[in-house]
């Protein structure tokens, strides 16, 4: 079968790159793609300006005319803004199966006050927290319980919508400057003050197979897949700003299977049983943000999608077919499906554009010594670089950059270090101008923690 994957980033590369490697897919569509999904085996890139059927039609109806077109029969939805629009019911109106939940289940992550309202309401292990649309309440409120403390904007702001004030001062400020539109726009006109947490962050991504209908044949279920953790500080030992991501590795060895025990029991099946009661119709991935803390495991977010670098490292250690996977998780037989697991590691190092995540400069030629990648037992994940247009010239290469996080090194080991080497070795084939990574993903000191 031919499937559809909607997203432009490394994640999508990664989720391609798996499809692709299947018996059952004939075709990946990727729209937009990027230049990863260019040269990868049985994937297509589609750009909608230059698909004359699509006469006029834009937005989220041109995904699913795209896919009328090419007779896809699954679509899998990678970023949160085109869920968070309803993506999903389109293209399950249009009788496509479809790996992503539809709109309502994806304010989970496009509303914090919703998610906050959904934890409290079905006992998810979270930190307390009280939501705010009135300023002077915020701040009375910050008053009371004292730093440090958290201060989120209820909606999607790409990153910038939560800060973790150490002082009062921090605090006030942020509250000012999220409710007056100057930090993340109409994202912070409602405000979610929460808790701060003490401990060490992790993600577990998850595939979700809940409907209505599923549940009364009690088929709904959440699978969890290996721990992960991302790092999202630019630099060395977690300094610096926060970026999209800076490298990830999968599994972590501080989740230990009493942690996850703790995780499934105190998390995951509240927010299952969650689902079902609100009856969400949520097909497709799940991503928990936790804080390990001294409580045991706390749920600091959902995200409606797979993480992105955590896709870089988690799914190379599958060993199960991947659309096999989404078809299940479409229709209602996810329960029974076996998830295996590549014994080792994967370490998933970006390399970013110097300058992000503040201004930099795009169109540097990629190097990739693909030899030194291949002996590394590694694979380079595309995000911000794009096929070279440009008239070829002898010196210039297949790829560009075109985005701040350019891509991702994703190599394996039976242990962690030898991921690690390997991660690092092909990186030391990867070049461009200014380019920019860190040398410590997932080593003693990297993870973020407080
Ligand atoms: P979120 O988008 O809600 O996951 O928040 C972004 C980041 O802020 C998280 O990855 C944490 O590093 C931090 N954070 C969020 N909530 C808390 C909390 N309650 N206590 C401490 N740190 C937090
Ligand atoms: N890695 C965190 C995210 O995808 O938002």
């Amino acid at each position: 079968m031919k499937v559809i994957v909607v997203g432009n980033g490394g994640r999508e590369h990664t989720i391609a790159w798996k499809l692709a490697q299947s018996n059952i897919i004939e075709e990946v569509i990727c729209v937009p793609g990027n230049g990863g999904t260019a040269f990868e085996k049985k994937c297509r890139n589609i750009d909608f300006s230059k698909c004359e059927y699509l006469n006029g039609i834009t937005g989220n109806d041109a995904y699913i005319k795209v896919a009328k077109e090419n007779n896809c029969e699954l679509a899998v939805i990678g970023p949160e803004n085109p869920l968070a629009e309803g993506l999903a019911d389109l293209f399950w109106n249009a009788g496509i199966p479809t790996v992503g939940p539809k709109f309502q289940a994806a304010q989970l992550e496009a509303s914090k006050d919703l998610a906050k309202g959904f934890m409290h309401k079905y006992n998810v292990a979270c930190a307390k927290s009280k939501t705010f649309t009135s300023k002077e309440e915020a701040l009375i409120y910050i008053k009371e319980q004292g730093a440090p403390i958290v201060v989120k904007a209820d909606g999607l702001a790409a990153g910038k919508g939560v800060v973790v004030a150490k002082t009062l001062e921090e605090a006030e400020n942020a509250v000012e400057q999220l409710m007056d539109g100057s930090i993340a726009g109409e994202a912070g006109k409602k405000l979610v003050i929460e808790e701060y947490l003490r401990g060490t962050e992790i993600s577990i991504l998850a595939a979700v197979s809940v409907t209505k209908e599923f549940s009364e044949q009690g088929k709904s279920c959440i699978v969890p897949f290996l721990s992960a953790r991302d790092h999202k500080r630019l630099f060395d030992g977690a300094k610096g700003p926060n970026t999209g991501g800076m490298g990830a590795i999968a599994p972590v060895d501080d989740a230990t299977p009493a942690i996850i025990s703790q995780f499934e029991k105190n998390i995951l099946e509240p927010t299952l049983k969650g689902l079902e009661s609100e009856n969400y119709d949520y097909r497709g991935f799940i991503f928990f943000g936790l804080m390990l803390t001294e409580d045991g495991p706390k749920c600091l977010e959902y995200n409606v999608r797979l993480g992105d670098p955590e896709t870089q490292a988690v799914l190379p250690l599958m060993d199960f077919d991947f659309a096999s996977l989404c078809k299940s998780i479409t229709d209602g037989s996810l329960k029974d499906f076996k998830l295996e697991w590549k014994k080792g590691y994967q370490v998933a190092p970006v390399a970013v554009s110097g300058g992000y995540p503040k201004s930099y400069k795009k169109g540097y030629n990629i190097i990739i010594n693909e030899e030194k990648v291949n002996e590394s037992n590694a694979k380079v994940f595309i995000a911000g670089a794009m096929e070279n247009r440009r008239s070829q010239s002898p010196d210039d290469t297949k790829l560009v950059t075109s985005g701040g996080r350019v891509l991702a090194c994703s190599a394996y080991g039976t242990t962690f270090d030898e991921a690690w080497k390997n991660a690092y070795e092909a990186m030391s084939g990867i070049k461009f101008n200014d380019m920019f990574y860190r040398k410590d993903i997932g080593l003693p000191g990297a993870a973020e923690s407080n």
